[in-house]
């Protein structure tokens, strides 16, 4: 079973579509191998098109039985040939319907459909013809003429550029649809058992396979990320995996204590050791003892605290603060930190031999920005939460909002979006239905500049759709080399380029290996 809704958040195939909207006024549809399609809601009336004539056609009923009936019949054609790429009229006779037809082990199971006018002169004869056509369907002649004003035709070069591009979202599919085959059946029983964690896109994948592998490990783990990427929920789903899973998770926040306060805090003191020490009190150490201790902002410790934590990691025992006895703990370490600590270890305000006893394991936990395939996921997740706690019928974000989501950088990462959506359900009252009006500035205003342009350019055209296919080839790129483990003669095959050119734009994009390594890959164990 294919999952069309999901291919429809793939990064690669959503920005893909944009500029295929954007800049060709072209829809894309695809369709399951019944010639069904996957993405267009016909009751859907709120729905906005790039194209001026799918909004006059598929806003009216009658227009939109016609087109898909169309549609249909084309799957039916592309079915019995064995081409991959097919250029047909479209049902006005001068539009054009481009065809990629989706294959996987030798058999088709649907196609990629884009909707586009791409002549350069229609007759006043054709345009009669067309005219005459949308009569019998019972449709607005005026309407249809009004529609014709507005369309642009694609230059010839465009266009053909634009048959790569659709014959590129088709490639995407096939590639994406293969992985799945490959990884389904795991990967559905994996998404089950961390159930507070939301996301399937490969990272967050790649991530549940390396929780399984250590979920039955003793060893101390690093969890380093971002700002609200998830580090906490991650060491918690660690804990809770691991055989120390029915005793306690401690935690501790290294940066919010000042050294004497924190270093009480974990070991503990005895009585009369410093003014206001009026007991013998425990620390978190002793209280995490068969359980599992997580010290968060672990690079924020001061390099005395350091020395003291590593001497504990070391012999398993630890001496309160103003005691001479030393007492054994069992715990295991889970440590956090949004800081990068090799960089640390070369200032000197990290030690290096408390570096390798703590991360034994690493995870490395992607930012939002490198994972917008769970995007929706988590927009779900989190509009059921606030439903669950208030009451209240759920909400949906609408499409254009969403889009906004989507084009956003999200330097919160995890929980700005969980915060925004609180915000939001908040600010929507009674509606169900959250449009953009409501968003936060920074997210209302995402995605309405370019990307920032680079030099030495691959593609002719000029302005913002360089710098859309600018964005869309290095993304494509990264996904690329991730998938395929850094086979680059591989991934230049997948991508119809020479291996030399590929090793190319991996130096034009500054992809190398450590830094990708570093913006999070899921992670690796060391
Ligand atoms: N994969 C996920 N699915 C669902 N919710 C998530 C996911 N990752 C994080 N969250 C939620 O996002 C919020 C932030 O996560 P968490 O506190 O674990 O991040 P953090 O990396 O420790 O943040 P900080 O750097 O600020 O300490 C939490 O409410 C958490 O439950
Ligand atoms: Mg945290």
């Amino acid at each position: 079973m294919i999952n069309w809704e999901f291919l429809e958040d793939r990064h690669v195939i959503r920005k893909l579509k944009e500029i295929v909207g954007k800049f060709f006024q072209a829809e894309v549809f695809f369709l399951n191998e019944n010639g069904v399609v996957q993405n267009f809601d016909r009751f859907d009336r709120q729905r906005k098109f790039h194209s001026p004539l799918c909004s006059e056609l598929l806003t009216e009923t009658a227009g939109c039985d016609w087109v898909l009936q169309h549609f249909q019949d084309l799957s039916d054609q592309v079915s019995r040939s064995r081409d991959a790429f097919h250029v047909f009229p479209g049902p006005l006779g001068f539009d054009k319907v481009f065809v990629a037809r989706l294959e996987a082990e030798g058999e088709m199971f649907g196609t990629v459909m884009t909707y586009a006018y791409v002549d350069h002169e229609v007759s006043g004869e054709i345009l009669e013809e067309a005219a005459r056509r949308v009569s019998a369907k019972g449709l607005s002649v005026e309407g249809f003429h009004e529609c014709v004003k507005r369309l642009k035709p694609l230059s010839a070069e465009k266009s053909s550029f634009f048959r790569e591009l659709v014959d590129v979202v088709a490639r995407e599919i096939t590639t994406f649809v293969d992985e799945k085959r490959k990884g389904e059946i795991e990967n559905q029983a994996k998404r089950s058992s961390y159930d507070q964690m939301r996301g399937h896109s490969k990272v967050m994948n790649d991530l549940y396979t390396i929780l399984d592998k250590i979920s039955a490990s003793e060893a101390t783990v690093l969890v380093q990320g971002e700002n609200g990427t998830g580090k906490e929920l991650i060491a918690r789903s660690v804990h809770a995996h691991s055989p120390r899973s029915a005793q306690g998770f401690v935690t501790v926040n290294c940066s919010a204590l000042t050294e004497t306060l924190l270093d009480s805090e974990l070991f503990g003191h005895v009585k009369g050791s410093f003014t206001g020490a009026i007991r013998d009190k425990k620390g978190l150490f002793e209280a995490a003892h068969k359980g599992t201790l997580f010290l968060d902002e672990v690079g924020d410790m001061s390099l005395t605290m350091q020395v003291k934590l590593l001497r504990v990691l070391q012999q398993g025992t630890l001496t309160p603060v103003g005691g001479t006895e030393e007492r054994k703990v069992d715990v295991r370490v889970i440590a956090a930190t949004n800081r990068d600590l090799k960089a640390m270890i070369e200032e000197g305000t990290f030690r290096e031999d408390l570096y390798y006893r703590i991360n034994v394991i690493n995870i490395q936990v992607p930012p939002l920005r490198e994972r917008k395939e769970d995007l929706k996921d988590l927009v779900k997740h989190f509009l059921e939460n606030e439903h669950k706690k208030s009451g209240s019928p759920e909400k949906k974000l609408s499409e254009s909002a969403f889009k906004k989501f989507y084009d956003y950088n999200w330097p919160g990462n995890i929980r700005q979006l969980e915060n925004e959506i609180e915000r939001l359900v908040v600010l929507a009252g009674a509606d169900v239905i959250v449009g953009p009006e409501l968003l936060s500035p920074a997210i209302l205003e995402s995605g309405t500049s370019g990307s920032g342009g680079g030099k030495g350019m691959s593609f002719k055209f000029s302005g913002k759709l360089k710098d859309a296919m600018e964005e869309l080839e290095r993304t494509m790129i990264k996904e690329g080399l991730r998938r395929t483990k850094w086979n680059k003669s591989r991934l230049a095959k997948e991508l119809g380029i020479s291996r030399a050119g590929l090793i190319n734009k991996v130096e034009k994009y500054g992809l190398d290996k450590r830094k990708l390594a570093r913006e999070g890959g899921g992670g690796e164990v060391a």
